[in-house]
């Protein structure tokens, strides 16, 4: 059977080890992917947690849900085909900086296991920091940073998520960020815990 990869010719191996570029950067590429409902406060972190660690001395770059969909994911919806290859390119995009020793931060509701898992697949284990940012869909819509609940409720949007889309509950989060419970300054705080252990920079051989 012929596929899209029969006349690819890849030469990963030729090219400059990951590791050079962590031991320019002095720090080890991971990506922290951080999934919750619109609003729960996964931009806001995101955006906190890439200037603290910048000012720490990391190189870090923020992919975030509306920002990409206003470039490279322009053409996709919110349907669940369109949320599928939404995160499949994403996670292709990440792994792409994260093999350049990048600290990549993914910002999107990633509302069910099978696109947490498709991350997960394209990723691998050992550059994915899986982190659940938790409020109830009451507390975003009381939020309602972008006035999208609103418009939610005056029918205007559809397959929002949590409303008419779905939104599962995490099988196995690395961490769960719990947004009505701890202020701003009380989440950072325990994402840079969280991080900070694993983008130290590989020992020198
Ligand atoms: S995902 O489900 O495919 O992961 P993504 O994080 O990229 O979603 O985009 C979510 C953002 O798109 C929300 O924060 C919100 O601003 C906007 N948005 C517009 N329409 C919808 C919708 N129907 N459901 C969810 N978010 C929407």
């Amino acid at each position: 059977m012929s596929s899209n990869l029969d006349h690819i010719y890849p030469v990963f191996d030729k090219m400059l080890p990951r590791e050079a570029k962590e031991s320019l950067l002095s720090q080890r590429g991971i990506v922290v992917w951080m999934y919750g409902l619109s609003g729960s406060g996964k931009s806001t972190l995101a955006n906190l947690l890439e200037r603290r660690l910048h000012e720490q001395g990391n190189f870090v770059k923020v992919l975030d849900g509306d920002n990409v969909r206003s470039g490279l994911n322009q053409n996709l919806g919110f349907s669940d085909e369109d949320r599928l290859e939404n995160i499949r390119r994403v996670a292709e995009v990440a792994k792409l900086f994260a093999e350049s020793g990048v600290v990549t931060i993914a910002s999107f509701i990633t509302p069910n296991n099978e696109l947490r898992s498709l991350a997960r697949s394209i990723l691998g284990d050992d550059d994915l920091l899986e982190v659940y940012v938790s409020a109830s869909y009451q507390t975003c819509a009381e939020r309602d940073p972008k006035g999208l609940y609103a418009k939610v409720d005056a029918g205007e949007v559809k397959n929002f998520t949590g409303k008419d889309s779905g939104f599962e509950e995490p099988d196995r989060p690395d961490l769960i960020i719990d947004t009505e419970l701890h202020n701003e300054d009380e989440c950072l705080a325990q994402l840079l815990e969280a991080v900070s252990k694993r983008i130290e920079a590989p020992a020198s051989p």
